[in-house]
């Protein structure tokens, strides 16, 4: 199966075993059946976080599991959904339906099933904040557990499900349910920068949820550049988290950079900041490049092959650790 279709950043590979799950119980057959059952397995959601850079040997488990489903609680509002749904398929229904709580999550491309892998966030809010549960079930016995959010081990763009060291879930279990919590009585999460800057355009400073929503959408159609059109991952690195010394002594070289406290004390840097400081906007390799209004994100300029990604990426920690001695670490999986 040619998988191209099936990354965002639209890389050449082929997987010559794919199966459709389509309900829990096909996970189930997989791992009942005699040949499947013993081969390792590789769980592919959206595909938007993710490089090929090969043919991938392992037997593909592609998510597609419907379902949307709402349950009133006296505290919350909680979603139900399939793996298979869209992220922001789940998002935008949910605002439909008046429940606020997901809208600075709008626009994630990406399955539901995949949102606690890496604990996607985005303008204040991260899925761990909204993450009630999630139904997993093991890739060698075929048992489905549910696993309240307090086990994911949730970090920054991490979770129990990516992690491959001890008690982590990578390549051992797949999730097929998530339930989200939408907390009563709403708080909305307006302090970023780029939602005070909508507030202070429009005169709008109680939105809805609806409202925020609409703003996301318009912040992130205006500097990240639709899959759908031109392939990529994302986000290609981490925000690099460093100590307040490290953080002043590269304040003091360079009095510009993005910085952000974080509450034990540390600093996040803004790592587009920085690989756009070394002048990569627009640079490319082969198909690969770095796109030109956020230079955090690495894109397909047509033809690009995942190997020509991996060599734009090395060449830009090596810049940016020659520069500013920090390295950057990525955020998508690379195979
Ligand atoms: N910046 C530059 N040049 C650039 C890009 C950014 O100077 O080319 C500066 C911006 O001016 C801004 C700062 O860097 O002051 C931060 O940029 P931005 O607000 O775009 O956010 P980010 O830190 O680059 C993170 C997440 C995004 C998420 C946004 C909004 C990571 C790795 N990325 O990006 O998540 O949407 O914040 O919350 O944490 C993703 O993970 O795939 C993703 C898109």
């Amino acid at each position: 199966v040619n998988l191209k279709p099936y990354n965002t950043f639209g890389l050449p590979a082929v997987a010559r075993r794919l199966v459709r799950i389509r309900e829990e119980l096909d996970v189930r057959r997989v791992v009942d059946h005699p040949e499947l059952g013993r081969s390792p397995k590789f769980v592919l959601g959206g595909g938007s976080n993710l490089v090929l850079t090969r043919d991938v040997d392992a037997v593909v488990l592609k998510m597609e599991i419907p379902g949307l489903r709402l349950i009133e609680r006296e505290d919350a509002w909680i979603i139900e959904a399939g793996a298979g749904v869209g992220w922001h398929e789940a998002v935008a229904w949910s605002i439909e339906q008046g429940i606020p709580g997901l809208e600075n999550l709008a626009l994630i491309p990406g399955t539901v099933g995949a949102a606690p892998v890496q604990n996607i966030g985005a303008y204040g809010i991260e899925m761990k904040d909204r993450l009630e549960n999630v139904d997993v079930v093991d890739l060698t016995t075929g048992r489905r557990v549910t696993l309240p959010a307090e086990v994911c081990r949730f970090g920054y763009r991490d979770s129990v499900f990516k992690q491959t060291g001890y008690g982590g879930l990578a390549g051992k279990s797949v999730i097929t349910t998530v339930r989200l919590r939408c907390p009563k009585p709403w708080q909305p999460q307006l302090g970023y920068l780029d939602i005070e800057r909508k507030i202070a355009e429009t005169g709008i400073v109680a939105p809805d949820a609806r409202q925020v929503f609409d703003w996301i959408c318009e912040i992130r159609r205006a500097k990240l550049p639709d899959p759908a059109l031109i392939g990529n991952a994302g986000s290609f690195f981490k925000n690099p988290v460093v100590s307040a010394e490290q953080c002043r002594d590269i304040i003091a070289r360079d009095p510009h950079i993005v910085h952000y406290p974080m509450p034990d004390g540390s600093f996040k840097l803004a790592a587009g900041w920085l690989i756009d400081a070394c002048g990569w906007k627009g640079k490319s390799v082969g198909g690969a490049a770095v796109y030109e209004r956020q230079a955090l994100v690495l894109v397909n300029r047509g033809e690009a092959r995942g190997a020509e990604v991996v060599t734009l990426a090395r060449a830009i920690q090596e810049s940016v650790y020659g520069r500013f001695g920090i390295r950057l670490e990525p955020e998508p999986v690379v195979v």
